[in-house]
């Protein structure tokens, strides 16, 4: 049974399954080159059909993880919105708009398919619950049997946040919450208001975090978002208010209690700061109180997690500390990109074909490029590589970062989800107090207050990192030990934290040696790895792997075995 999942939504991607087990999987967003575009996924699909070797008229079935015709909720409250706040109409129409064409595509989606993609035969799409293509997204590629499972986004069709219980294939769902109680959605709406891109920045605002006090956290709690003695929680409509608003999420009495909102381009205050230190701590309690609930119903002591606000690690640490589970997991893409694997997947089980279920230890089901293709782009760049077997690439490259060089990383295939994970990374030593700064300096335009994230050998996290189990997904973040601080200064976040990747024997041969190597050399071995791109989406190509690393002042560029260095 080989299924073609996708999602034509923000964060559009492609995930081709055969009997429960991955073949290909991408984000669309990688080949047009727009950060989290909306858009039918068709390069992703291209090429999730090109690695099986297929046709689309040989796949079985294609999944949506949107029942599109179950909306009718967000239309009534968009209405409301309207008419309680006639000043975000134009906003409202526009954001309407274009949702409108979101789903029209959907209901053509057959035949935009067989144009689109290679001319043949589109099978028909099936159209599937948004919340339990998430839940498949996580259960059926975790290492757990049994799981209770917590998935929180912005909105699916007409809920927000699912609790549920998972027994092998069978999935009992608990409990849902209804649009517009969203903790994503406050989320978002904190993030607009303190200057960012909602929907897209949260994760700048959870870095902000840690620097601030949560002395709004009261109001918050009180005024805006109220937990619920079921488990529950409701948000306070008439302050904040997003049903179909992209950029205005709060009222005037929400900026008479909080204060007036940032504007992108000001200064950084404290009141700013203390704003995202409250909002991540009501975040936190609003998750803790879904998971002790959750935790109550099902007795079970593993987690999965899922939907957008699984990407906020630091939540996600105080649930696995907090919460009274022993285990969780949380998928590379747990955002709507791996809604579309998780709706290959769930149609795989509801048919009765899951039967290769297979655990997820990495994200590597994306593109990848044969050494010649490597060369070719070099050569159109005018530069000369130096061929190195894997041993004598990873110690050379290891000595360069342990005296300051920087590295762009570019391996097998590559990642999906949000992250570099040693196949499309950026790396440095992580323990010169002032990489950070040079960082910025020779490559990113980023605020300065974003920490940057450490991989580990899996057998030696414990060391440097208090880490219950591990964490191959940089999905984590956790506290530095006492003693590892000093080591390992460039990747511990001011709050003493840091969000951990750990890497095993099997997932990332390439990437483990020079970990090796590195802690050969330093007695460390742990790395500074940010993604490979610079305020674009994560190269995909070899060809904007080299433009990228020769738009910055990176010192070395490996593709495979091939390294380059900058004369
Ligand atoms: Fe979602």
């Amino acid at each position: 049974m080989l299924i073609l999942g996708l999602s034509n939504m923000r964060d559009a991607a492609a995930a081709l399954v055969e009997n429960g087990r991955v073949i290909a999987a991408a984000e669309e967003e990688r080949f047009v080159r727009v950060k989290h575009v909306t858009a039918l996924p068709v390069q992703a699909i291209r090429f999730c059909l090109r690695a099986a070797g297929v046709r689309l008229c040989d796949v079985d079935a294609v999944a949506v993880p949107w029942k599109y015709w179950q909306i009718g909720r967000r239309g009534a409250l968009a209405l409301g919105s309207m008419l309680r706040s006639p000043q975000l109409c134009w906003v409202k129409g526009k954001r309407s708009a274009e949702r409108g064409r979101e789903w029209m595509e959907l209901v053509f989606l057959r035949g935009h398919l067989t144009r689109l993609i290679d001319g043949t035969a589109c099978p028909k799409p099936v159209f599937l619950d948004h919340h339990l293509c998430h839940i498949a997204s996580t259960v059926f590629v975790s290492p757990f049997d049994r799981a209770a499972v917590l998935i929180v986004d912005g909105a699916s069709e007409a809920h927000t946040t699912m609790l549920a219980r998972a027994d092998n294939q069978d999935i009992q769902v608990l409990q849902r919450i209804p649009l517009p109680h969203s903790a994503g959605q406050f989320y978002a709406g904190i993030t607009s208001y303190l200057g960012f891109k909602p929907d897209q920045d949260e994760y700048i605002v959870m870095g902000l975090a840690a620097y601030g006090k949560p002395r709004f956290a009261p109001v918050l709690r009180e005024q805006v978002l109220r937990l619920l003695p079921n488990g529950g929680f409701e948000l306070n409509t008439r302050i904040f208010d997003f049903h179909m608003a992209r950029h205005r999420f709060f009222s005037h009495e929400f900026l008479r209690l909080l204060g007036l909102n940032r504007q992108p381009e000001e200064e950084i205050t404290q009141r700013h700061r203390d704003v995202a230190a409250s909002a991540q701590m009501v975040l936190e309690e609003t998750l803790l109180h879904l998971a002790h609930h959750l935790h109550q119903q099902t007795g079970l002591d593993r987690l999965c997690l899922a939907g957008g606000v699984a990407y906020n690690c630091v939540a996600n640490s105080r649930l696995w500390r907090e919460a009274g589970f022993r285990e969780i997991y949380i998928p590379s893409a747990a955002g709507d990109s791996g809604a579309a694997m998780g709706a290959a997947l769930w149609l795989t089980s509801r048919r009765g074909s899951l039967t290769e279920r297979m655990v997820m230890r990495s994200a590597s089901w994306g593109p990848e490029f044969t050494e010649p293709e490597c060369l070719a782009a070099l050569e159109r760049a005018g530069l000369r590589p130096k061929r190195l077997p894997d041993d004598q690439l990873c110690e050379k490259v290891a000595c360069e970062l342990a005296n300051g060089r920087l590295v762009c990383w570019f391996q097998g295939r590559m990642e999906w989800g949000p992250r570099g994970l040693g196949n499309r990374s950026l790396l440095a030593d992580p323990r010169r107090e002032d990489m950070r700064e040079l960082i910025n300096a020779k490559v990113k335009l980023r605020e300065p207050f974003r920490p940057f994230a450490p991989s580990v050998l899996e057998e030696r996290a414990s060391e440097y990192f208090d880490l219950p189990s591990p964490s191959p997904f940089m999905l984590l973040t956790v506290p530095v030990r006492p003693s590892a601080k000093g080591l390992i200064p460039a990747v511990v976040h001011v709050d003493g934290s840091a969000r951990v990747q750990t890497v095993d024997a099997t997932s990332n041969p390439r990437y483990r040696l020079l970990l090796e190597a590195f802690g050969r050399q330093t007695g460390v071995p742990v790395l500074l790895n940010t993604s490979f791109n610079v305020n674009e989406p994560i190269v995909c190509t070899p060809d904007e792997a080299i433009n990228c690393f020769l738009r910055t002042e990176v010192e070395w560029l490996v593709l495979g075995n091939l390294l380059v260095g900058k004369t």
